[in-house]
Parts: structure tokens; sequence; C-alpha cells
């Protein structure tokens, strides 16, 4: 039996207790360390006997032998540590979004492609159980359109530091942050077409976050296929649904919440995928196309559409919207 990969976790807030049980159920992996800025994140895998760390570069330099590095930080954290670990020479599996910024997105891709370094975007809904089963019933049939919605409060979701209610730091609102994973969707269900999107409507709150989206996307190509992502932060509760219309008329839906009781349930037998998939990159990296660079694509596009050019503004109506 081949030695169990050492991952270091950089970042103990919401989302690295999901990391952390999936290492500890996968012994293909083993925690060799953590990091976080917060030493109170620090104490409890210290006191397990992982080396815990203020900072990743401490981290790196106690830790030469690692495999590989999971970053689990605010979003606009994600490039800066990301380039470091690559420049260590590291596999990376990043949160989505892989950036803020669209031109960091496009570096970091760039830095792992010249040093043949796998950068993976860990996009988790491609792990959920009733996505799987729904991409398994679409198969031998064209999709022909796609409905994505997302839709939670997002005060919900935020641990010790409400960066999410920054735009700055999220990057933007729900278009930076949950756009990528609805956008990641709709690739999968596409069979990782080409996307672009064509409408945006997206409404803000007065410190400029925003809350709520409709955006349009379209397949590249001859014949362009339909998606629609809806977004809303300001909903009471949690939806994620994905709805499916094939080429046959048939219609599928798939409630991604479903079959898991609980907040945030189902994200454990998701980030246990994303582990999986992650290990499985790092054996065999050639071929795969990490969606995180298209998914911030589509991001800045849905920004530059919303802003930059009313005539291409769609307003739902009350119908389309729900
Ligand atoms: N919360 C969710 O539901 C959810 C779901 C899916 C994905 N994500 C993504 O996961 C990432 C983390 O989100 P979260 O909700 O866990 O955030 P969080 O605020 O709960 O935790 C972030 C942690 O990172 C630490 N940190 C910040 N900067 C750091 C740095 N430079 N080095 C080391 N540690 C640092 C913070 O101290 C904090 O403990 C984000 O990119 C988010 O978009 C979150």
């Amino acid at each position: 039996m081949t030695a169990p990969r050492k991952l270091a976790v950089i970042g103990l807030g919401v989302i690295a207790k999901f990391y952390l049980a999936a290492i500890e159920a996968d012994p293909a992996f083993t925690l060799a360390a953590v990091c976080d800025l917060d030493e109170a994140a620090l104490a409890a895998p210290r006191a397990a006997g992982i080396p815990g760390h203020l900072g990743h570069r401490e981290l790196l330099a106690a830790h030469r032998d690692l495999d590989g590095a999971i970053v689990t930080v605010p979003n606009d954290a994600h490039a800066a540590l990301c380039r470091d670990l690559l420049a260590a020479g590291l596999p990376v599996c990043v949160e989505k979004p892989l950036a803020t910024e669209l031109s960091d997105a496009r570096a970091l891709t760039a830095i792992a492609a010249e040093r043949s370094l796998v950068l993976f975007t860990a996009f988790h809904r491609r792990y959920n159980s009733q996505v799987l089963e729904l991409a398994a019933a679409c198969a031998g049939t064209p999709v022909a359109k796609v409905k994505v919605r997302y839709f939670e409060r997002i005060e919900d979701h935020i641990g010790q530091d409400a960066w999410y209610l920054d735009p700055a730091r999220c990057g933007g609102g729900c278009v930076a942050d949950n756009g990528p994973n609805a956008f990641d969707l709709v690739r999968l269900l596409f069979g990782e077409s080409e996307l672009s999107v064509v409408r945006a409507a997206i409404t803000r709150d007065a410190a400029g976050l925003d809350r709520q989206a409709a955006l349009d996307l379209v397949t590249a190509g001859p014949a362009p296929r339909r998606a629609r992502v809806e977004l809303d932060w300001s909903y009471p509760g949690e939806l994620k649904d994905v709805e499916v219309t094939l080429a046959d008329g048939r219609v599928l839906r798939s409630d991604l919440l479903a079959g898991h009781q609980g907040f945030k349930a189902s994200l454990w037998h998701e980030y246990r995928g994303i582990l999986t998939a992650f290990g499985a990159t790092i054996e065999r990296p050639a071929g795969r196309r990490d969606g995180g660079l298209a998914a911030l694509d589509l991001v800045a596009a849905a920004y530059r559409l919303d802003r930059d050019d009313a005539t291409h503004v769609f307003r739902p109506t009350a119908a389309e919207a729900r």
C-alpha cells in the first residue's frame, strides 16, 4: 500500500471542518499541518497532535515534505495563498471562487500550467449525490436547457468574520460567491461546454453587495443551448435545486439538499468527493481542465453586462423570478 498523502489545510473556519473530516475518513490522506491567522482556531488541532501555524509561510518552512495543500480562507485571500503554495511546488485544492479578480485567476492557471502543478478548484456540488443521479439520468440524451437556483440567507452562513458581507472581500456578493458553483453545475450538465452570459440582472443592497441575480447563459457553437441561474442571498432558509429539460422533452428536477437532514448536512459527502477527486487529479493530472477560471470568466462577464450595457440588462418578471 502506498503511503498516505500529507496535506496541509490553510484556514480553519466554517468549511474547514468538512475537509478535516474527509481527510480523517480517507486512508489515502493524512493531515500533516494546519494554519490560521487566528491562534484560537489552532487550539483544537494542536490538542489532537497536529502542528498548527499562524501563517502559511511558517507552515511551508516547517513542512517541506507536503504532498498538497487545501486553501479554505476568505475569497480575497485565495489568490496570494495559491501563488505561494504553487511557488513551493505543491498541488493546490482551493475553495471556489478561485480568486476575486479574473486577472489573478488567469495568472494562477498559467503558473500551474507552466509548472505542471495541479490547481484544483473545489466545486462541491459536483460531488452531490442528487447531482450525480441527475447527471446519470441525463446520460444518452442531449440536455437542452438547465436552470439552477441557489437561494440562501447569507447571514446564516457567516463564521467569526463577516467577510461575505464586504463586496471587496467576497468579490461582489452572491454572483462572485455562489455564481461559480451554479455555473459549474451548468457546465457539468452541458458536458463541460463553453458558456457565455447573455443577460444579467443584479440587485445590490446599500453596502453595494449583490443580494439577488438572474443570469442567462448560452453554450458556444452553432446550436446554442440556454441556461438560467438565479441567485438570492436574502432568502429565508435555503433552496438549492436544478431543473434540466432534455432534448426529448423530459424535465428532470433535483433538490441538492434532499436526503441530508440538518444545516449544511450534504456537505459531509460532497467534501469527501472533493478530496477523492483532488487525489485522483494529483495521480492523473493529464487532460483535466479545472473549471475555476471558466467560472471566474462568467462572474466577470455578468458584472460587466450588468454594469456597462444597460440595454442587455434583463429584469425578470415576477413569474420568471420564481
Ligand atoms: N461557508 C460556506 O457555506 C461555504 C460553502 C462552500 C464554500 N465556501 C468557501 O470556503 C472558503 C472559506 O469560507 P468559510 O465560510 O469557511 O470562511 P470563514 O470565515 O468561516 O473561515 C476562514 C478562516 O480562514 C482564516 N484565514 C483568513 N485569512 C487567512 C490566511 N491568510 N491564512 C490562514 N488563514 C486565514 C480565518 O481566520 C478563518 O478561520 C471561502 O472561499 C468560501 O467561499 C464556503
